[in-house]
């Protein structure tokens, strides 16, 4: 696999018995083209010289913000990579990072860096196991930050159990399937409709629904993981993601969502309909807060416009459509219905007879039908981000990977 060659790789090494497998990463990466920095905390050298890594990457290696060399541009350093690595990273380490505290020139390239970061953590287990370092790794996992899983078996201390360094291969082939990944959808534009829409009744009052937006946001996310641009209009939900190529257009109502949806898609490869859109909206929205007066009251609803039939009717040969369905009955029947009135060229079906499906949760558990042929695809139980890359797993056969 190629996916290294010419990729510079900042490689940052913070003080732990574990320092001696970085020479091998930095070693293998070397062998597969990549073009390596490396720099080290002032503890770090203590366990292996910065000589062994100087010598491997045929680069000076720098361990302060201000050398004897004058001062070490970290922001240049930030910039200049494809991929910053931190391995071993300790409890410490984790947790400067995970609170922004800047003491060493590793954590000031980090705090600099604007390409994907991997942090290889290394400590004991009960180091490991602690729940601080667990509610940092989290942090660093919502910073956008990818984590190598820490190996099991023999510690420094004596002790068996999880909290080892991954060992170089792991680490090399976790970079290289990261880069392999990113060529799937390179070049693609996507439109990405997601969350609830809220249609004002007055001021103060609105019919919504209970759609929390998580579904479309891990689509986002993974579709960026892909190397695509991602549009995402994204309805009033609580969450958000903050990616590189992922650009956020906030809408309240369906119509808003349909003026952006519509301007987006004539540029875009691919349509995802993953909004839980109100079908109908109040016909008159007050102006004024409405008051209690008789014991009944009724609210004339007009028809939404559908943005997915819309799409779907504008649709150009080289434009896929994708849609959701979320049924309680005779779920294929009707999803497969959707399909072909919208022209999608797939639908994720949910049944809200699924345990763990639909709004809010965490998980997923989805049937994919396509229009291209009768076999529906049935999933199993997972989470929100597995679904997501089972969903874009279906692109791979429109646009077969012109990796490099
Ligand atoms: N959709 C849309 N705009 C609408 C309604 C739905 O874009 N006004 C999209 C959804 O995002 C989803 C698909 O169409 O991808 C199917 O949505 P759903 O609400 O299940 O279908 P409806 O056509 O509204 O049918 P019904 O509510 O009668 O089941």
């Amino acid at each position: 696999m190629l996916s290294l060659s010419g990729k510079r790789i900042v490689i940052a090494i913070s003080g732990s018995i574990a320092v001696y497998k970085m020479a091998f990463v930095v070693r293998l990466l070397i062998k597969k083209g990549a073009d390596v920095r490396v720099i080290m905390t002032p503890a770090s050298t203590r366990f292996v010289s910065p000589l062994t890594f100087s010598t491997l990457s045929k680069y000076p290696v720098f361990t302060e913000v201000i050398s004897e060399e004058g001062w070490n541009n970290h922001v240049e350093m930030g910039l200049w990579a494809d991929a910053m690595v931190i391995a071993p990273a300790t409890a410490k380490t984790l947790g400067h990072l995970a609170h922004g505290i800047c003491d060493t020139l590793l954590a000031a390239v980090y705090l600099s860096a604007k390409c994907p970061v991997f942090i290889a953590p290394a400590m004991d287990l009960d180091m490991w196991a602690h729940p601080a370092t667990q509610r940092n790794i989290q942090k660093l996992i919502g910073y956008g930050n990818y984590i190598v899983p820490v190996g099991e078996g023999e510690l420094a201390s004596g002790l068996h159990g999880a909290g080892r360094l991954a060992e170089p291969e792991t680490i090399l082939s976790f970079l290289e399937d990261f880069f392999a990944v990113r060529q799937l959808m390179k070049g693609k534009k996507v439109l990405i409709t997601a969350g609830p829409t809220y249609e004002p009744i007055d001021p103060v009052r609105f019919i919504g629904n209970r759609s929390s937006g998580k579904m479309g946001i891990a689509l986002a996310h993974a579709c960026a993981k892909r190397g695509a641009e991602v549009h995402l209009v994204l309805g009033p939900s609580s969450l958000t993601i903050d990616h590189p190529l992922v650009q956020v257009y906030r809408v309240e109502t369906a119509g808003q969502m349909h003026k952006e949806a519509l301007a987006l898609y004539s540029d875009c490869d691919l349509g995802i309909m993953a909004a839980a859109v109100a079908d109908y909206r109040p016909r008159e929205v007050a102006d004024k807060k409405m008051k209690k007066s008789s014991d009944q009251m009724e609210i004339t609803l007009v028809k939404n416009p559908d943005i997915a039939a819309d799409l779907g009717r504008r649709k150009m040969p080289h434009q896929r459509l994708i849609g959701f369905a979320l049924e309680t009955d005779q779920e294929q029947q009707h999803a497969r219905g959707k399909l072909e009135k919208k022209n999608f060229d797939a639908i994720v079906l949910n049944s809200l007879r699924d345990k763990g499906a639909g709004f809010q949760y965490d998980t997923n558990k989805i049937t994919i039908l396509l229009a291209q042929d009768n076999k529906p695809r049935v999933f199993e139980l997972k989470s929100k981000a597995e679904v997501a890359e089972d969903i874009l797993d279906i692109t791979n056969d429109w646009w077969p990977n012109e990796s490099e």
